[in-house]
């Protein structure tokens, strides 16, 4: 399973990245408000930092304006992959782009339908958000189980990039549902490294190290 960092906050994803726990980057119009940062300027820090795709997204709503903008932002650099709204326009940019031979995240997917007319549109990556479906008294993760088994049935090459992820729970059920990509907050990322039982262990071996009054170093 591939890890996208979902942030804009360069120390951020540097931090993972040194850990090589980064995959790919994603970015949407919300991240950007919250790094402060000018969209082109952060994009290509992110890129230059970053091997794997990093998706940047675009605000037109017409699809004409969609690919104008999804070519510029392709402009900067080989790794950025086009982010589009699950909309018929959204489809109609990424059947253009993708025929371009550029990468397509189409994101906002809610629907197993949705995520169909993606894939037969030529999507890189189909993002469906789990949180917000969570949100609504939904259920995730069966929308995950749906993406997968109707990519499987006929074979679809578009990367199930599980979105919206909130929790370590995600992530799990995620991988055992066989999601291609998780794109998480970069705090989730970190506390699946958490248990409490690994802190009281390490407490009581710390312990018992002290009584010995030895030193490694
Ligand atoms: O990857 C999509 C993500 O940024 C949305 O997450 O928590 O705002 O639903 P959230």
């Amino acid at each position: 399973m591939k890890f996208f960092v979902d942030t804009a906050e360069i120390d951020q994803i540097a931090e993972l990245n040194d850990l090589g726990m980064v995959d790919g980057v994603t970015t949407n119009p919300s991240l950007i408000l919250k790094s402060g940062r000018d969209i082109l300027e952060v994009t290509k820090e992110i890129c230059d930092l970053v091997d794997g795709p990093v998706s940047a997204e675009v605000v037109a709503t017409e699809a004409d304006k969609m690919i104008a903008e999804g070519r510029h932002l392709a402009e900067v650099a080989p790794n950025i992959a086009v982010k589009l709204p699950l909309t018929w326009n959204g489809l109609k940019a990424c059947k253009v782009l993708t025929g371009e031979g550029k990468m397509v995240n189409v994101t906002l997917c809610f629907s197993a339908n949705q995520a169909l007319l993606a894939a037969k549109a030529g999507a890189t990556f189909i993002s469906p958000f789990i949180g917000r479906l969570d949100d609504i008294n939904l259920d995730g993760m069966d929308l995950i189980a749906d993406i997968r088994q109707i990519y499987d049935n006929y074979g679809f090459e578009t990367e199930i990039l599980a979105a919206s992820i909130r929790s370590v729970n995600h992530v799990l059920d995620s991988a055992r549902i066989g999601a291609d990509v998780i794109t998480a907050p970069p705090a989730v990322i970190k506390k699946l490294a958490e248990h409490p039982l690994t802190d009281k262990g390490l407490e009581m071996f710390l312990a018992d190290w002290a009584k010995t009054g030895q030193k490694i170093l």
